[in-house]
């Protein structure tokens, strides 16, 4: 019995980061990470897999802005699969498969086609040589819609480039012809591409944008234990790293899962969560190129007062770092991000970056309406361990149903919930957003003196704090009357 207690656990709150010699400003530290081996990105955020928080528009914002979203999967495999498809196909350096249509297809199936997929124009194939494009302006002002698309479409005189162009070129050539849609061609006329002003447009708007070798956004798509038809279906779409999702990673079906897809895709995997040491080390052993840590810091979670289970979130950062030294395995950590000071916090824990629910709930781009309460605006956010999101199928990452008993509910029938669901105050776009969260991390590693995220997990150092030095770290002493872009008055201790 003498080793029943572990060490004491601490969390954000318990710990500051001992400031450093620093010859470095907040302009000039370097955030870029990585979030699997092969996904470099320019900032070391990710966006939960959360019915109110990411789906593709989250997503596309996120990676826009250089972090990554993950859709999450309380929806259908379709469903989600079309989520990642919208993102895959919402910004591209050269659009390598463009929607087509053949020139016999009518109207009304163009336009369908163009209002689904939030496209301007379609290039018009027969046999996939390139006949014609028909654009929003072919469509402008047609009244019937049953006829065939050669009849309106746009054949003569094609703006096309063979070979490989750069979007330098694209973009002077789109100038010179003013179009807005240059067809890839080769020397069979067979189309090989597309490159939009739109996309070129977004390229110099998004310099930071998370993108992949073709140039598309990239996203990240979770998936259940055994859930081989979801994975492959995802990867079909060319989803960028799966995210095997669950409140227990460190159990047997998880592992397995993790194992199955690593033998049978070549596709980045993250794993978890986890909290611990062991639990990091057997999905390491198991093929995880990422393991999310943590159990329970969720701001809607209550599985560590439901079942009395939990690591405090910068000891299971910390833990899982020491965990993963020396291989290249890299950490997420999941939940109980409050302030930009926690992102600091966890990445010098050891984390490489930060995934993020309730911070991102309020945003523009979540899921859900607004709502009016008591004269402030806020949106819907609740975990996926809520009676309401497990009804929606999340049950299986609570082990409640799904592959663990195939009832869609534990032994006794009834769902056992492990979150909440609740509002939160609604934040507006999440550029602005983003932007205060990256900077008090940039403020954070300028005091640290760490001008990259390796040094600052590596070279910092914590010291932990007293319930009253929380209270000195807040506003204190004052009645806040102008709350600032990154401290509200529901930020504050209410002390
Ligand atoms: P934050 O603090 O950012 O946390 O809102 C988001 C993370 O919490 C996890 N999550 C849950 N955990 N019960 C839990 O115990 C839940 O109902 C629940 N829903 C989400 C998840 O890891 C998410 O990224």
């Amino acid at each position: 019995m003498s080793d029943k207690f572990s060490t004491t656990g601490l969390t954000y709150d318990d710990v500051l980061i001992r400031p450093q010699h620093s010859d470095v400003i907040p302009a000039d530290v370097d955030v870029r990470t990585f979030l699997t081996k092969r996904i470099p990105v320019n900032l070391p955020v990710l966006s939960s897999p959360m019915d109110t928080v990411t789906e593709g528009r989250m997503a596309i914002a996120l990676a826009q802005e250089g972090g990554l979203g993950v859709i999450h999967k309380n929806l259908s495999i379709e469903s989600q699969t079309e989520e990642v498809d919208k993102v895959k196909r919402s910004a591209n350096g050269i659009i390598v498969d463009p929607l087509t249509l053949p020139p016999t297809a009518s109207v009304a199936t163009a336009r369908e086609t163009m209002e689904q997929h939030k496209v301007s124009g379609l290039p018009i194939t027969e046999n996939s040589r390139l006949v014609g494009i028909l654009t929003r302006r072919d469509l402008r002002f047609l009244e019937r819609t049953n006829i065939p698309i050669a009849e309106v479409m746009t054949k003569d005189n094609l703006v096309t480039a063979t070979g490989a162009v750069t979007l330098a070129e694209a973009e002077k050539i789109l100038m010179a012809k003013k179009v807005e849609k240059l067809l890839l061609v080769d020397e069979d006329y067979r189309l090989t591409g597309l490159i939009t002003i739109k996309d070129i447009d977004m390229m110099r708007r998004f310099p930071l944008a998370a993108k992949d070798r073709q140039g598309r956004l990239r996203v990240g798509a979770a998936v259940g234990v055994l859930d081989y038809e979801r994975a492959e279906s995802l990867i079909e779409k060319d989803v960028d790293f799966l995210v095997v999702d669950s409140a227990h990673g460190h159990s047997v079906n998880v592992i397995e899962t993790v194992k199955r897809i690593k033998q049978q895709w070549d596709i980045d995997v993250v794993a978890g969560n986890v909290a611990t040491r062991e639990g990091a080390s057997d999905l390491v052993a198991a093929g995880a190129d990422t393991v999310k840590v943590g159990i329970g810091p969720g701001s809607i979670c209550t599985t560590r007062v439901i079942s009395g289970i939990g690591v405090p979130q910068v000891t299971a950062i910390h833990e899982v770092a020491q965990a993963v030294e020396g291989t290249q395995v890299k950490i997420i950590a999941d939940g109980g991000i409050r302030y930009s000071g926690d992102i600091t916090k966890a990445l010098a824990a050891g984390a490489h970056g930060v995934m993020i629910g309730g911070l991102f709930a309020g945003l523009d781009e979540s899921p859900g309406d607004r709502v009016l309460f008591q004269g402030r605006t806020y949106k819907v956010y609740r975990g996926m361990g809520s009676l309401g999101a497990m009804v929606h199928g999340s049950s299986e990452r609570y082990r409640q149903g799904g592959h663990e008993t195939g009832t869609g509910k534990t032994a006794g029938g009834k769902f056992v919930p492990e979150g909440v669901e609740g509002r939160v105050p609604y934040k507006g776009s999440l550029s602005a957003f983003l932007y205060q969260l990256v900077g008090g991390l940039r403020a954070g590693m300028g005091y640290c003196g760490t001008r990259t995220i390796d040094q600052l997990r590596t070279d910092s150092q914590f010291i932990q704090v007293s319930p009253a030095s929380v209270r000195e770290s807040h506003p204190h002493d004052i009645v806040i009357t102008q709350e600032s872009p990154n401290y509200t008055v529901e930020h504050s201790t209410g002390e």
